[in-house]
């Protein structure tokens, strides 16, 4: 059986040709691939071949958020069936390591995570992964939403990591579609004030639909803004998704006294200029946080019971022949795409 897939053949080029149709081992799945969502890192080998040591080995297949439909089921698997809507985690751990076995297997050393080298994405019409990592997805959620769940859960674990609570004050640094998904989850977990900046309008305008507080960074200073709108007390918590040193001084300049900072951004290696004093006179708790675990349940029973409406970051949509033209798109017209997925 013909297995369509789009694979990356050089820096932004990406050509169409065929997979083998994968086969489930027994406690594996085959998924129909339905949503795929485009994720910043997939831009970031489209356009560079690395992301730091992870060095593109052409061809090469991107995507990792996704959901689909089972089409066949290993012979120990019990939870599903052929016909399930599904969505999955990308990340396999190895289970067997310290990190696995103490509950911190996001930490795996050996984790096989979808488009990230040496291993291939999801952009095919069919894949195989282990059971253990596919969850239900009820009638009511859409593919895409289903997609979603992936960035949604670096959310959950970034507001969960910085302990967002009810009636709090939180800052979000970057509203690309990490800061936007850290935005519902902070929400939903109850912040009833959060400040989003970012330097590209669009995006704000989105984190102002969903009920934040916009502010450009390349128009005013945050942290400035910040303090006077909470009478220079400062946030409860201040999250970074975007990985820059003025982002993340950002972030200390308007955290409250004994405040919190949760790092998410991965841009530099290094953050120059890091204010120790200011840290320190403040007592501010700095803490990070790299995927998620043990959160995909938590998110889907957020979109499906409509707490969280996490469809509502996409701003464009493109069909799975279309794979192609969705990259150039999203690079290219950056100033106005907030959030790319391909619909099969
Ligand atoms: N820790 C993790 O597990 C994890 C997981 C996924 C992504 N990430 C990282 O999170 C970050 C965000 O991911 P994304 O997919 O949303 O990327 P993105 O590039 O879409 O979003 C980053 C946003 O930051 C904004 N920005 C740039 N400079 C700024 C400034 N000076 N002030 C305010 N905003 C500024 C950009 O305009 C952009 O909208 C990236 O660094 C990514 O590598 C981390
Ligand atoms: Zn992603
Ligand atoms: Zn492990």
């Amino acid at each position: 059986m013909p297995n369509k897939t789009f694979y990356m053949t050089d820096i932004e080029k990406i050509e169409v040709g065929e997979a083998a149709m994968p086969q489930a081992g027994p406690d594996d799945v085959v998924i129909k691939i339905q949503s795929v969502g485009i994720c910043g890192s997939d831009l970031h080998y489209y356009q560079k071949g690395a992301i730091g040591d992870f060095v593109v080995d052409y061809p090469f297949i991107l995507g990792h958020e996704a959901a689909g439909i089972v089409w066949e089921v290993g012979e120990k698997v019990t939870h599903l069936k052929k016909g399930d809507r599904v969505c999955m985690e990308p990340g396999v751990p190895c289970m067997k390591c310290e990190e696995c076995l103490s509950g911190h297997y996001n930490l795996c050393k050996d984790v096989r995570f979808w488009a990230t080298p040496p291993y291939d994405g999801v952009l095919s019409e069919y894949v195989s992964h282990p059971a253990a990592f596919t969850f239900k997805i009820p009638d009511q959620m859409s593919f895409t939403e289903g997609a979603l769940v992936e960035p949604l859960a670096i959310g959950l674990h970034a507001c969960n990591t910085g302990g967002v609570k009810l009636g709090q004050t939180v800052a979000i640094l970057g509203a690309g579609c990490i800061g936007l998904v850290t935005l519902l989850a902070a929400k939903a977990y109850g912040a009833t004030r959060i400040f989003v900046g970012d330097v590209l309008d669009k995006r704000l305008d989105k984190a102002a639909e969903l009920g934040a507080i916009p502010v450009n960074t390349a128009k005013e200073d945050f942290a400035a803004r910040v303090m006077e709108e909470t009478g220079g007390r400062g946030v409860d918590v201040a999250i970074d998704c975007a990985g820059f040193s003025a982002t993340v001084d950002a972030c200390l300049g308007c955290a409250k006294p004994a405040g919190m900072i949760v790092l998410v951004g991965l841009g530099a290696d290094r953050i120059d200029g890091f204010n120790t004093s200011l840290m320190s006179t403040r007592e501010l708790t700095v803490k990070s946080i790299f995927r998620y675990r043990n959160l995909y349940p938590t998110a889907i029973q957020a979109i499906a019971g409509g707490k969280i409406d996490v469809g509502a970051i996409v701003s464009h949509r493109f069909r799975f022949d279309d794979t192609i033209e969705a990259f150039a798109t999203c690079t290219k017209d950056i100033r106005n795409v907030v959030k790319g997925v391909i619909e099969y």
